[in-house]
């Protein structure tokens, strides 16, 4: 099968594509045609190793363990291993891969794929399982958003962002989100009742205090969040500002050390998000989608053999929306 590879960690010029041999579906797993796929900035990691602690958290020391690149997928179930109980052969569906989806075929867990929303073009479903679970998480568990609830939303045009963004307004919640001048059409149309144009003005020391911050974009200092949240308030921490820039440290910025220990001491609530990818999750997305109420947003779709331009193009740090790739 046609697939993009790697042999050594790299910018995206390491990346080839090449014929291998497809993946085997394990017992609990599932083999899937791939139709499209899609880039975050955990590619950008596999494919740099950087930051550095990545490769001792199984990816990898010298080399990626994994040569396939790509995660996100929407295509339809081939085979299924012998203990798969939710989905057949025939099924369309979406979810993250473990054997790499910018290939032909790709292999993943049954616990990180579900039926793909009917709605939506093998395009758009793969544009949503990482950023999409991100952005629920972020929302429903981190920040715990009701109805009525202010939330402000930093870094709201981006993968992570356009999601959380109408993922909090179909909660209930009044939404301002925080991008750049490109952008603030783009985050208005996602739902957002009120924008904040970053390159003119900031989260302001004396402006309206939110129930919840979701901090996607990640480099704004602990102090401005805090002082835009209300006593009880709760800050969610996604990103981290440096996704793109590797380093050591890259993935864990100061603030995300500093505030779980300072949340024992204030009345707000400061907490990191870890995302975690589940099954249960993309049934939820599922359904939001289906009701009209999520959309995912699609600033550019690249052929598989364009996947390491879609990855540059990520790296600027500024998409808008998702990037995607296309299989067939
Ligand atoms: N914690 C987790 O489990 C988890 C999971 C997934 C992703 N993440 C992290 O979340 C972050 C974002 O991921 P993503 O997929 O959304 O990335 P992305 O698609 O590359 O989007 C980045 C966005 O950041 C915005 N941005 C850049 N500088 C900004 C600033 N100063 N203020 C506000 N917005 C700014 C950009 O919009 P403008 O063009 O408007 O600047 C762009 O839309 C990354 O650090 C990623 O590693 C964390």
């Amino acid at each position: 099968m046609k697939a993009i590879v790697q042999d050594v960690y790299g910018s995206a010029d390491v990346l080839e594509l090449r014929d291998v041999d497809p993946p085997q579906a394990g017992d609990d797993e599932v083999l899937v045609q791939v139709r499209a796929a899609a880039v975050d900035p955990g590619v950008w990691i596999l494919m740099t190793g950087q930051p550095y602690l990545a490769r001792l958290m199984g990816f990898g020391v010298r080399r990626p363990k994994v040569a396939v690149r790509g995660r996100d997928f929407a295509g339809v179930v081939m085979a299924t291993g012998a203990r798969v109980t939710r989905v057949k052969p025939g099924d369309e569906v979406y979810g993250t891969s473990e054997s790499g989806s910018y290939a032909e075929y790709a292999t993943a867990p049954e616990r990180q794929v579900a039926v793909k929303p009917g709605n939506l073009s093998f395009e758009q479903a793969a544009a949503v399982p990482v950023s999409g679970t991100t952005a629920l998480q972020a929302v429903r568990d981190g920040a715990g958003v009701q109805a009525g609830q202010r939330v402000l939303v930093v870094g709201a045009a981006g993968g992570v962002g356009s999601y959380a963004v109408q993922i909090a307004k179909a909660f209930g919640a009044s939404v301002t989100g925080v991008c750049s001048t490109d952008k603030v059409d783009l985050v208005r149309s996602l739902g957002a009742d009120d924008v904040i144009d970053y390159t003119r003005d900031e989260v302001d020391r004396d402006g309206p205090r939110y129930d919840a911050v979701i901090d996607i974009a990640g480099n704004r200092p602990l102090s401005l969040l805090r002082r835009a949240l209300t006593p009880k308030g709760t800050l969610v921490l996604v990103g981290n500002g440096r996704q793109y820039g590797g380093g050591v440290t890259a993935g864990f910025g100061r603030q995300m050390l500093r505030a779980p220990l300072l949340s024992i001491f204030v009345g707000q609530r400061l907490r990191n998000l870890i995302a975690k990818e589940r099954a249960e999750d993309l049934a939820e997305l599922r359904q939001l989608i289906e009701s009209g109420a999520v959309t995912p947003v699609i600033e550019r779709t690249y052929p598989l053999g364009d996947a390491p331009e879609a990855i540059r193009h990520l790296g600027i740090g500024h998409a808008a929306g998702k990037i995607v790739v296309s299989i067939r």
